[in-house]
């Protein structure tokens, strides 16, 4: 990423970090623990990666100046997926972004209310602070709910942990590839563009972007947790094998699974580039997605 670009990536990562600090309840409020709980993961950071897609959509055509509460928003509904996804009966990790995972750190019981209170905030955050705008307070609720609903992301999920123990055909694999990890960023840029009045041709097109970076992002992320270590990922490696999931490294080995990531990336890229508009910091993101480290 050209130097411009990787200065842009950290004005909106900092935006990200003001916002989400300014607008999650503090951790003083009753009941502490539960409030400390949510932040506590959220402040663990992680690469903010669908914040900075939702900000960066949301000025291709100019400026909006209101697009910051939906970005924390949908940050506070991914971090609740992982809080949840590292549960004992689900992928039982106690890593996530570097430190214990919030089961581990406070206990279980804390770690789910703590993962309900951060996905019913994100819905609260958009319905609060959109009131006077209600078409674009219906439009990013109803792509965020649609995305992380039972037949997306967590549709996703259940495959994943159903299918556990035994092997998959390349077609469950991709439904829960396209389910649990392409949807949410799929959301991203479409809520960014809500800030566009887009058009349908528009909406169609991030969908193509989203579904194509989704998939690139999850076979990293298999790639990555077969061939990297919990230092680097700030996550335990190794954590799909030892739990006999199927994934794009069981199914294709790594050549394949890296080759097939770098096609989607590609496709993502060119989708991207048909929007139009101020697109060429997306474009270096997800290709620099790609050949991410963590
Ligand atoms: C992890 O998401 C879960 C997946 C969908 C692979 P990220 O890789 O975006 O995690 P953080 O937010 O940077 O911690
Ligand atoms: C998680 O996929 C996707 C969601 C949390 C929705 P993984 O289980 O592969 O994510 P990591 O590797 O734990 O971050
Ligand atoms: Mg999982
Ligand atoms: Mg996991
Ligand atoms: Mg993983």
């Amino acid at each position: 990423m050209k130097e411009l670009l990787k200065e842009k990536l950290a004005t909106y990562q900092s935006r990200v970090e003001s916002g989400l600090s300014e607008f999650l309840p503090p951790p003083t409020a009753r009941p502490e623990q539960l409030h400390k709980a949510m932040r506590y993961s959220i402040e663990a950071g992680g690469k903010r990666i669908r914040p900075v897609l939702l900000l960066a959509t949301s000025e291709l055509f100019g400026f909006p100046d209101n697009a910051l509460p939906a970005a924390v928003a949908i940050e506070c509904l991914h971090t609740y997926t992982l809080i949840h996804d590292d549960l004992p009966s689900l992928d039982d990790s106690d890593l996530r972004r570097g430190r214990p995972s919030c089961h581990a750190k406070f206990d279980e019981a804390t770690a789910i209310l703590a993962g309900d209170a951060l996905l019913t905030f994100a819905f609260q955050l958009i319905s609060r602070e959109y009131r006077d705008q209600p078409v674009l307070a219906g439009n990013l609720i109803g792509d965020l709910a649609e995305a992380s609903g039972s037949e997306q992301l967590i549709g996703g999920q259940m495959e994943d942990i159903l299918n556990e123990g035994h092997p998959i055909d390349a077609d469950t694999l991709r439904y829960i590839h396209e389910n649990k990890t392409a949807a949410l960023l799929t959301a991203a840029l479409k809520m960014g563009l809500r800030f566009c009045d887009p058009n349908k041709e528009q909406i169609s097109l991030v969908e193509t972007v989203g579904l194509n970076l989704g998939l690139s992002f999850q076979i990293v992320d298999d790639i990555l947790d077969a061939t990297s270590d919990a230092q680097s990922l700030g996550k335990p490696a190794g954590n799909d094998a030892a739990a006999e999931k199927s994934t794009y490294v069981s199914l294709y080995g790594i050549d394949q699974a890296r080759t097939i990531a770098r096609a989607h990336t590609e496709s993502a890229i060119q989708a991207a580039k048909e929007i139009g508009g101020d697109i060429d910091f997306i474009v270096s993101l997800i290709a620099d997605l790609e050949s991410r480290i963590n």
